[in-house]
């Protein structure tokens, strides 16, 4: 008898120590208070996130970095959530996320179903391409097969620019595979942020690439959240601070190696 009752007893309190457990790692919570927030990102863009196989599979980078920053100043921790780029707008809207940092570029369109903060980096546009294939400026990929990645910006710089030299454009979800697209001559190129590029030019020696400077924060990252998220004005101020004290620049430094 005083087995079973030790035996209850023990089962009752390992339900009741699930159900605790249960709803302190639950972090959708409506009453204001959670201390966990959801951090969705694309992980395949070195150096803003990147899975890093030799930690386990841990994702790392700079976007991972600032959010650190910004959400401990805050009193939050961080949870990072891996989807594919063309997922995270919507992710945002269904409540899958409190924010995305992905080196995700502020357009108009985006606008209309997220709010952003400020821009936290800025780049240019690159075309990359296999060494020797005499692509070098934009008139050199008329009739060229040019890969992007899905629903980014570069994406629609490609519908932009078949607008007037007539290109084949080809989509996939992440970055790593338009390389290997072109590497196995697929593509004839493709369209990355020139800070992203740089790190895949210098895996691959046989790629190279050129970049076209347009208005300056075209290719701009921000930070983005859910429509009139509490948390925007909260993350933009720290962010603010970051920029005026130097630990944004600190960051950038760290993970880019440059000046920007
Ligand atoms: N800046 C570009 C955009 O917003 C590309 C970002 C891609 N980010 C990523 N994590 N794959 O469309």
């Amino acid at each position: 008898m005083k087995k079973t009752i030790t035996l209850l007893a023990s089962l009752m309190l390992t339900v009741g120590l699930l159900a605790a457990c249960g709803t302190s790692s639950q972090n959708n919570n409506t009453s204001g208070d959670k201390k966990v927030l959801t951090m969705a990102t694309s992980a395949d863009y070195p150096p803003f996130e990147y899975v890093n196989t030799s930690k386990g599979g841990k994702i790392e980078g700079f976007d991972i970095d600032l959010a650190n920053a910004i959400a401990g100043k805050l009193g939050y921790k961080v949870q990072v959530k891996d989807m594919d780029f063309s997922g995270l707008i919507e992710g945002l809207k269904s409540g899958q996320a409190d924010f995305v940092l992905a080196g995700m570029t502020p357009t108009p369109q985006r606008k209309q179903n997220v709010d952003f903060s400020d821009i936290y980096y800025t780049a240019q546009y690159m075309f990359i391409s296999k060494k020797g294939s005499g692509i070098n400026t934009l008139q050199d990929l008329k009739g060229k097969t040019v890969g992007v990645q899905l629903g980014s910006i570069q994406e629609a710089k490609a519908k932009d620019i078949n607008k007037t030299i007539p290109i084949k454009i080809e989509d996939r979800n992440r970055i790593p595979d338009l390389i290997e697209e072109i590497k196995a001559g697929r593509f004839d190129a493709a369209i990355v942020e020139d800070s992203v590029a740089k790190g895949f030019l210098e895996k691959n020696k046989e790629l190279t690439g050129f970049t076209i400077s347009d208005k300056a924060d075209e290719a701009g990252s921000a930070i983005a959240f859910p429509k009139n998220s509490k948390l925007t004005t909260k993350f933009n101020d720290e962010l603010k601070k970051m920029k005026a004290n130097g630990e944004l620049q600190k960051l950038i430094v760290k993970w880019f190696g440059g000046v920007k």
